[in-house]
């Protein structure tokens, strides 16, 4: 019993070393000082609805705590396709989650990213990029691009930890709905979901 407890001890700061090394390598790629708490993976993946059948599509899973949380909520693993910017994470992923696609590049370019799933329409999005690192217009362009690959309805769920939607209002193209504030992170998460009118 003793023993598990010190393996799992032993593997959580495996997992914050490895993220620590990743934040020293690119601070704003990463755009986060300590993994995503357990807590928040699992709200984020709550808006997963299995029974579509749909693939399920995250950005930037990092250590995979968020990865983990979606396999969870019972999609199975050729049912997730992921894409992690980062070379060390992805290889960590690989050997990690067995039988996830994930995809190592950048998730703002997805037409090419994505290759064989450029055509799929997936259930739901659930990111963890940076995005306040990256330019306003990028971050519209990107999501206006995922909610062209979803059902009419289905959610973008992005984690964040500045105050507001990181992502500006486009009425007519987009609705916003804070969806939680999560105390229990480090820093404490808001969590912003983006669907089509
Ligand atoms: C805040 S961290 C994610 C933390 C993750 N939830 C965890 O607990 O380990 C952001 C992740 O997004 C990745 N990332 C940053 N820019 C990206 C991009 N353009 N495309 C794909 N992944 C990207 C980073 O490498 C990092 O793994």
């Amino acid at each position: 019993m003793q023993l598990r407890f010190k393996e799992r001890l032993g593997r959580k700061f495996d997992e914050e070393i490895r993220f620590f090394k990743g934040w020293i390598d690119g601070p704003k790629r990463v755009g986060a000082i300590l993994p995503t708490s357990g807590i928040t993976a699992r709200r984020m993946a709550s808006v997963i609805t299995p029974k579509t059948g749909l693939p399920v599509l995250e950005l930037g899973p990092g250590t995979g705590i968020i990865t983990k949380a979606i396999l969870q909520r019972g999609i199975k693993p050729e049912n997730l396709v992921s894409i992690e910017f980062s070379t060390d994470f992805f290889q960590h992923l690989t050997r990690n989650f067995p039988g996830v696609h994930f995809i190592n590049g950048d998730a703002f370019d997805l037409q090419n990213t994505l290759g064989s799933f450029k055509d799929v329409q997936f259930d739901a999005v659930i990111s963890a990029i940076p995005m306040l690192s990256f330019p306003m217009e990028r971050r519209i362009a990107l999501l206006e691009d995922l909610l062209d690959r979803m059902p009419h309805g289905r959610p973008v769920m992005q984690i964040t930890y500045g105050p507001v939607s990181p992502i500006v209002a486009k009425p007519d193209s987009y609705r916003i709905k804070h969806f939680d504030f999560v105390v229990r992170n480090i820093p404490p998460a808001q969590l912003w979901v983006y669907t089509r009118p």
